[in-house]
């Protein structure tokens, strides 16, 4: 999942240029990491293939409920056609999708997720020069998407309560304005902003700033202050709206998203995307799914039931939260939430800290015996306390000397014992060698590089990068060799 676990500044607005992106790389984990000549590289998630690897997965706002058992049957039913093509735009499905919506289907585009309509979008308008104003923190994909293609990215601060201030966005538009994706409800926080301060933002923007509203998290909101931004769309603004069957219709899995924009941008969006990226099962699923929803309506049902539970036992434990308005909450624990995470993965559960908040925990709501779970466990550490700092970090610090000739120290800190990689790449993207692949001890590292590549031949003067991957985190250092 392309989600920033970083602790970069949240305080004040930045814009983070392809330059300024390597440098916060450096200082934090992400989970993606951006090389000349590459662009973004992805670091994975650990396989996780049986049904018991996933109690206690509280960290990537699945559906508890599973799929509806009307897209398993349509899967299922699908299958049987596996061997043969599917549809090849999804013309079928995206004629589904705006029936439900009560739109044309020149104004939908499916795709494999909200992540490939995010790398659609990108594609489709921005390029180098163009700025993307995005919420901090917030969902971050949009981010490597605009840098890769040589945009620059400004992130504005959320408001004193967490929620996404537009005014901020209004306040950071430059001549080189593209784009604005905001996320509604907002990941990590929770947080809606209101349907009118909507009203009056859009009265203003300039029309040929895009809009881009992130409505992941739409079925579980339940605040008659929040309104989708879909009908914006039908009032012929500058607006696209991204969904997903990843959230509250259970099909993460299967990797269905779709965007909803007038025609001619729709056109654009749909001409950066291969064909039969949907497949035949995700279409099908997509369509049953669209018809259950009793199964959306039960999946809400227990998400209030299960975010009640994890509230009060919360506010049980002395603690507070920000955000109720999506499958999952921030929690602050009042202590460093990154080495109680790291506690409760013990335990078994997982959850996710980060984004510069460095005592919250962003927990996803999960099934009644997970949340009572995860409080016992949660309430278990507290009680005995964690040593600050203590906890392994997945970081890299400042390699020394830089620049260097000879040899440099490369000092690196792994969470856990897993897999991990350390290659030293050139400015084209090239890798050079390769430092560390295989499991280590979770702490701290001291990896040399002796300005050699894999053939055993000193590598010119110049710039190189040290890039770090352990499971879903990634982070990147620059390094100067002089010969
Ligand atoms: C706000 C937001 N947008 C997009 C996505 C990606 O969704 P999908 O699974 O449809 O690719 C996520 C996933 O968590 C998300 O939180």
């Amino acid at each position: 999942m392309p989600q920033n676990d970083d602790s970069s500044p949240s305080s004040s607005d930045f814009i983070l240029t392809r330059r300024g992106f390597l440098a916060s790389a450096g200082a934090a984990a992400l989970s993606f990491v951006y090389l000349p000549g590459i662009g973004p590289v992805q670091a994975k998630p650990y396989p996780t293939d049986r049904t018991d690897d996933y109690e206690g997965r509280l960290c990537y706002n699945e559906n508890p409920l599973g799929p509806s058992p009307m897209a398993l049957a349509a899967m299922q039913d699908a299958a049987t056609l596996g061997h043969r093509y599917p549809d090849w735009n999804s013309t079928t499905l995206e004629g589904q999708i705006a029936a439900y919506h009560g739109l044309s289907a020149s104004n939908i585009c499916a795709g494999a997720g909200a992540t490939e309509i995010i790398h659609l979008l990108a594609g489709a308008f921005l390029g180098p020069g163009d700025e993307v104003i995005t919420a901090y923190p917030s969902y971050d994909q949009i981010e490597s998407e605009a840098m890769a293609r040589g945009a620059s990215v400004v992130r504005v601060p959320l408001k004193e309560n967490h929620a996404i201030g537009l005014y901020h966005f209004t306040a950071a538009i430059t001549p080189n304005t593209k784009m604005m994706y905001m996320v509604n409800p907002n990941n990590p926080t929770g947080t809606i902003f209101d349907r009118l301060e909507m009203q009056d933002f859009m009265a203003t923007l300039p029309p040929d700033i895009l809009v881009v509203v992130d409505e992941a998290y739409h079925d579980y909101v339940e605040s008659t202050d929040y309104e989708s931004c879909i009908p914006y769309v039908e009032e012929g603004k500058s607006m696209v709206v991204i969904r997903t069957f990843s959230k509250a219709q259970g099909l993460a899995g299967v990797r269905v998203g779709y965007a909803v924009a007038s025609a001619s941008r729709i056109g654009l969006i749909a001409a950066e995307q291969p064909y039969a990226m949907v497949s035949r099962i995700g279409q099908a699923a997509a369509a049953a799914a669209m018809d259950d929803t009793q199964h959306v309506a039960d999946t809400v049902d227990l998400n209030n039931w299960t975010k009640l539970q994890l509230q009060t036992g919360i506010i049980g434990l002395g603690l507070n939260y920000i955000g109720h308005h999506t499958n999952f909450l921030m929690i602050d624990v009042g202590v460093d939430a990154n080495a109680v995470r790291v506690e409760l993965l013990a335990r078994g559960y997982q959850v996710r800290s980060g984004w510069g908040m460095p005592t919250y925990l962003r927990v996803s709501t999960g099934t009644e015996a997970e949340i009572a779970g995860f409080l016992l466990a949660l309430e278990d550490i507290l009680s005995v306390g964690v040593d600050e700092g203590s906890a392994p970090v997945f970081a890299m610090s400042d390699v020394y000397p830089n620049p260097f000739n000879g040899r440099c120290t490369i000092p690196i800190s792994v969470t856990e014992e897993a897999p991990v990689n350390l290659a030293i790449y050139d400015t084209q993207g090239r890798k050079v060698r390769s430092l560390a692949s295989g499991p280590m001890d979770a702490g701290k590292h001291d990896l040399v590089w002796d300005g050699k590549n894999h053939l055993g031949r000193t590598v010119a003067s110049g710039t190189y990068f040290a890039n770090l991957i352990q499971g879903e985190f990634a982070t990147s250092k620059k390094l100067i060799f002089v010969k």
